[in-house]
Order: structure tokens, then C-alpha cells, then sequence
């Protein structure tokens, strides 16, 4: 019977979605798809990556920009510490001379670059023979041998990772699992009946592909409850930049508080905050944002005010069209906007 690696890369060879990052050489533009991809659908990414090549077209035109752009262009994406990790690791390999590194270790000294896309980069750029290891490789494996044991990190299938390698193809093996964990192996309803890997999977002869892998129980989410204020200054809409490092750090955002006050709490707070002469107005439609471990439940204000606290601006519509905000907030976004247009 043929073994794993030959019925993957023989319907690889047929059916490889087309994207746009595929049969590409440079590894500036293998690494930047590997970060946009990861936690992102192809689908979703493709956009994106056509966008920034264009406006970046090399790892020193990258490392070159303002941070500030390099976030306006992956507004919407999510996970912005990806963005803010790519732009430093530009700046290092261009201070370098512009040579990625062209192994494993040496790639994953570079900022957000973890096993999964140092390995994704080096088999695809250089041909390392490195199994990268996402969700969608764990799936696919996980249920060709039926791995009884819970996977808590892709470190847990090692050996099988390694025992199937394609050692001549290595970076079309792995994307070959990515395609076939994105479109076939699919965790619900798999389609078994078009899977190149159907005559020798485990999980699908014990008739429970689903069964695999093993999870552990999920970590419960944390609900916070937020109250996003949208406050008319005399020369635009209050917005604020998020500090760096800590959720949506460097992203700006509506002066916001944690907690659910009412018209006169929310006045209180403003006033706390450094908002004078203030006067809430009416309440806004409330939000939910989920994120990987936290739900914002927000609730929202319209709010005039005199003067705002520094650190604090005034955008009018174009302001808040050229800053990057979190999809989080977008709610509030689009009617911050519907606002600074009734002014201008
Ligand atoms: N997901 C992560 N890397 C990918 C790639 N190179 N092609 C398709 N999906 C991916």
C-alpha cells in the first residue's frame, strides 16, 4: 500500500488550492503569509497579504514604515501582536541585510515567530524537512492513527509528525495538510469519501473520524463587562491609543472603562477620566466582542464634552478612517463615524 506522504502529495499535485502565496520563492513573502495565516483562514488572508505586498513590497520597505501603517493594514485581520512582531522582526532582518535565516533555530529567533511558522517557512522557502504542526495537521494525523491520548500542544505528535514527513517535498507535505485539514478533514462531517488518506485512517475505519483528536475540556471564557464612551469635543470624536503590549496594544479606541454604570456613574467616571464639562446624552446599542479568552459585553454612550484629558484626541471622520481600531469595537466605529460626519 502506498504510504502516507505518496497519497498526500500525489492529490496535492491535483488539488492544491490556488492561493496566492503558492510556488513563491521568497521568503519574506512565505514568512508574511505564515503570519497572516495563522488562526486565519486562507480565504480571509488572501485580501490582505495582495495589500500589504503591494505597499510592502520587501522586508526593508516593511521595516522602513511607521507602525501606525503597518497596523492600518492589518485592520481586521485580529491578533494584532502579529502585526506589531512582523514590523519588529522586519526591522531586524533589514538591520541584518535583509537575509532571512534559513533554518528552524535561527527563524524562531525572530519576534512572534513560533515552531509552527519557523517550520512552515523553512520546509516551503528551503526545504528543511520540519513537520509544522497547526490544528489542521493535528486533526488530520491525530485521526489517520487514532491517537488515544488528549493533544495539549502539537509537541504531543512529534513522532508521528516526523514519520510522515515527505523528506523531498517537505513544504508541499505540509501545506498538502493544511489543505486537506482546511477543505476535507474538516471537524465536523469530514469528507471521507474524497480523502486521499481515507484506505489507511484509523478513526475513519473505527467509523468516528469526529472522536479525534481528543480535547481537553475548554478553558471557560471571561466575561467583562465595558462601557465605550463616544465623546463629541468641540473639534471631533475623543479617541485614545491603546498601550502597547496589552490587549490591542498600539490600536486606538473610544475612552472606555471596565463595569456597566448608569447615566450619573457614567458621568462620574468621564470626570475621573479628565473629561470637563461633561454631559452624557443617551445611551448607545450594546456590542459583544469574543476574543480567545475574554467576551467584552459592551454597553455604549453618546456623551458631549468640553475638554479632554491629554493623551486624549479629537478625530474628525477622516482621523478615525486613517487610525486602525479593533474589529471589537466596531459598532461604535461605525457610528463615531455617523457622528463626526454630522459635523463636518
Ligand atoms: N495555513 C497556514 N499556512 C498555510 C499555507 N501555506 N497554505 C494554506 N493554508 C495555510
Amino acid at each position: 500500500m502506498m504510504k502516507l506522504n505518496e497519497l498526500l502529495l500525489d492529490w496535492y499535485d491535483a488539488n492544491a488550492r490556488e492561493l496566492p502565496w503558492r510556488g513563491e520563492r521568497d521568503p519574506y513573502r512565505i514568512w508574511l503569509s505564515e503570519i497572516m495565516l495563522q488562526q486565519t483562514r486562507a480565504g480571509a488572508v488572501e485580501r490582505y497579504y495582495a495589500r500589504f505586498l503591494e505597499r510592502f513590497p520587501d522586508v526593508f520597505a516593511l521595516a522602513d514604515a511607521p507602525q501606525d501603517e503597518v497596523l492600518k493594514l492589518w485592520e481586521g485581520l485580529g491578533y494584532y501582536s502579529r502585526a506589531r512582531n512582523l514590523h519588529a522582526a522586519a526591522k531586524r532582518v533589514a538591520a541584518g541585510g535583509g537575509r532571512f535565516p534559513d533554518s528552524v533555530e535561527g527563524l524562531m529567533e525572530l519576534p512572534g515567530v513560533g515552531p509552527y511558522v519557523a517550520r512552515a517557512v523553512a520546509s516551503i522557502a528551503y526545504g528543511v524537512p520540519a513537520p509544522a504542526l497547526d490544528g489542521n495537521q493535528m486533526r488530520v494525523l491525530s485521526r489517520c492513527f487514532a491517537v488515544e491520548r488528549v493533544l495539549k500542544t502539537p509537541f504531543d505528535l512529534e513522532t508521528e509528525a516526523a514519520v510522515c514527513l515527505d523528506r523531498a517535498r517537505p513544504g508541499d507535505y505540509n501545506q498538502a495538510l493544511m489543505d486537506l485539514g482546511a477543505g476535507i478533514c474538516v471537524p465536523k462531517n469530514p469528507r471521507c469519501a474524497d480523502c486521499p488518506l481515507a484506505p489507511l485512517c484509523r478513526a475513519r475505519a473505527l467509523g468516528e473520524p469526529e472522536r479525534y483528536p481528543l480535547r481537553p475540556a475548554p478553558i471557560p471564557k471571561r466575561e467583562e463587562p465595558r462601557t465605550v464612551f463616544l465623546i463629541e469635543l468641540p473639534d471631533g470624536i475623543a479617541i485614545r491609543r491603546r498601550a502597547e503590549g496589552g490587549l490591542l496594544g498600539g490600536l486606538y479606541e473610544f475612552p472606555s472603562v471596565e463595569g456597566h454604570p448608569d447615566q450619573a456613574g457614567a458621568e462620574a467616571l468621564l470626570a475621573e477620566l479628565g473629561f470637563a464639562g461633561v454631559c452624557v446624552v443617551d445611551p448607545l446599542p450594546s456590542a459583544k466582542h469574543v476574543f480567545t479568552h475574554l467576551i467584552w459585553r459592551m454597553q455604549g454612550w453618546r456623551v458631549r464634552a468640553e475638554r479632554a484629558p491629554g493623551g486624549v484626541l479629537a478625530a474628525d471622520a477622516d482621523g478615525l478612517r486613517t487610525r486602525a481600531f479593533p474589529s471589537a469595537l466596531r459598532r461604535y466605529f461605525e457610528i463615531a463615524l455617523e457622528l463626526a460626519d454630522s459635523h463636518s
